[in-house]
């Protein structure tokens, strides 16, 4: 939905006010207007503001005004109130509202002020629903939603209408990556997702350069072309270019482009397989990821790389035993041909790191060991530098994508030495999540590298307190959180 800061909504244009209330909560710090008739609300209703409780009262203007509870105020964070910004976009939605507010009269801990626009853009991402293939009983009656954040009466106009832009570019980044990721397999081909990152880079004055199989053989991407063996339809590997003239710094992004996974020749169980067409949710998360950054004119100096490829276990499919030898000149001897992320993002990475950036920082659902530890909270974070790690990890806190760091220490290599070539390409189950880190680790050449493991927060199984199933846009968040803080 499109989403407005405002200190003071019209009350008569409003279908619906919600207030989003803590437990206890003393002085709801908006205008008298509004406040005024939230307290009222409060009052007439006995609510209490426990989690999960919400009460729906009519009133006169607005006609609607819908309390929402985030329970005890010492443990109120932004996944709380996400949950309740959900919410408040499933009533509006059931009740067929046109124009909402919301407010939401409180500070969260570590926002520093920032959280009008953290707010709004978890509130404009709220309404998401991917029907573009459903032609039967769709809602009709639901219409767009125009939603007003409300923010205090002192919030001054300069801040309210940077929140406002930054808000919208980075849900309508988000929308971008789950469109990208709830995209079914047969159309999000290798070929699809260039041409999406065409015209997205298009649309926000951004290069891009598509690669295609002649060229990756000219590259000599043997991790890409290995994997790609086994599919009819023809590799891509992706190059974004966004370089502002004030650059101070250069990051470059990689995305896993997988755009189903089947396992190849290792073929996996066909339970929950279908769910392999998001194995392309890092490459948009990328992509998602440029378009909000070129939106908001960051000076940083990005380039997206993303290799992309379905595996297929086609006849002329790469076999377990195979032995590759990777852009760098390295030597993979294949003994799992599920294991194929780290193929692509081996030889991803090294021309990343031929780029001499400053940052490195890859996204990929790259292993399920990753999501057995962490499950669908976190998503794991491997990095060879400590201060890379840490400022990640609070720039994900800060906008509620939560990041967990794992272990991907040298003592691993054990677990991933061949005989017959340099490496192999899996290290068996135990210390999956790691020894699949330490692999991408061998073909980096970068000070300032970060991996970010995804398997279990790019996409929701089944609809949860916070999102709908399908692609979350996990990665775009913390990654424009990151670039800004560059800044600071
Ligand atoms: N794309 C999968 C990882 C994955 C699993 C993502 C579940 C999301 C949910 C990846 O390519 C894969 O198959 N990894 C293997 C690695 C193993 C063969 C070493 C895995 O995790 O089982
Ligand atoms: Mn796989
Ligand atoms: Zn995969």
């Amino acid at each position: 939905m499109k989403v407005d800061i405002s200190r003071d909504p019209k009350l008569s244009k409003l279908d619906h006010l919600f207030a989003l209330v803590p437990e206890k909560t003393a002085d709801i710090n908006v205008s008298p207007d509004l406040a005024g008739i939230v307290k009222q609300a409060i009052d007439d209703s006995g609510f209490e503001g426990r989690t999960d409780e919400s009460i729906t009262i009519l009133a006169e203007q607005p006609r609607k005004v819908t309390l929402i509870g985030l329970g005890k105020p010492d443990s109120l964070n932004i996944r709380g109130v996400r949950a309740a910004l959900y919410n408040v976009a499933k009533i509006a939605k059931k009740h067929h509202d046109r124009t909402i507010a919301v407010v939401a009269p409180f500070a969260l801990p570590k926002l520093d002020g920032r959280d009008p626009r953290v707010l709004a853009e978890y509130l404009a991402a709220a309404d998401y629903k991917y029907d573009t293939y459903i032609t039967q009983n769709k809602d009709k009656k639901s219409g767009p939603i125009a939603a007003t954040l409300v923010v205090t009466e002192g919030t001054d106009s300069k801040a309210i209408r940077r929140d406002q832009k930054e808000a919208q570019a980075i849900a309508d980044a988000v929308r971008t990556v789950r469109d990208l990721g709830n995209a079914p397999g047969n159309l999000a081909t290798p070929a699809f997702i260039a041409r999406r990152a065409e015209e997205v880079a298009k649309e926000v004055g951004v290069k891009c350069t598509v690669h295609g199989r002649a060229a990756i053989e000219k590259m000599k991407m043997g991790g890409l072309l290995a994997v790609n063996r086994g599919s009819a339809e023809e590799p891509r590997f992706i190059v974004l270019e966004y370089a502002p003239r004030r650059a101070k710094q250069h990051v470059a992004l990689v995305g896993k482009g997988i755009t189903f996974d089947s396992g190849g020749i290792s073929i996996k169980p066909s339970e929950k397989m279908e769910e392999m067409k998001f194995d392309m949710c890092g490459a948009a998360a990328v992509i998602g990821t440029i378009q909000a950054a070129a939106r908001l004119e960051i000076p940083v100096k990005i380039t997206g790389l993303i290799p992309s490829t379905e595996n297929l276990p086609g006849g002329r499919a790469y076999k377990p035993g195979d032995i590759i030898t990777m852009m760098s000149g390295k030597t993979v001897e294949v003994v799992n041909t599920d294991a194929e992320g780290r193929m692509i993002l081996a030889d991803a990475l090294h021309y990343a790191s031929k780029l001499k950036p400053n940052h490195i920082l890859d996204y990929a659902t790259l292993t399920g060991a990753c999501v057995v530890a962490l499950g669908s909270e976190a998503a794991g974070l491997f990095s060879n530098n400590d201060e890379l790690a840490q400022k990640l990890i609070e720039c994900g806190e800060r906008v509620g994508e939560r990041l967990w760091r794992l272990p991907e220490w040298d003592s691993y290599k054990d677990l991933i030495r061949s005989e017959w070539a340099d490496m192999k390409n899996s290290g068996g189950r135990w210390g999956g999540a790691s020894s699949a880190a330490l692999f991408l680790k061998e073909f980096v050449n970068c000070p300032s590298w970060a991996h970010l493991d995804i398997a279990g927060t790019a996409y929701a199984e089944g609809e949860n307190a916070r999102e709908p199933k399908g692609a979350t846009g996990a990665g775009v968040r913390v990654t424009i959180e990151f670039l800004q803080s560059l800044l600071r």
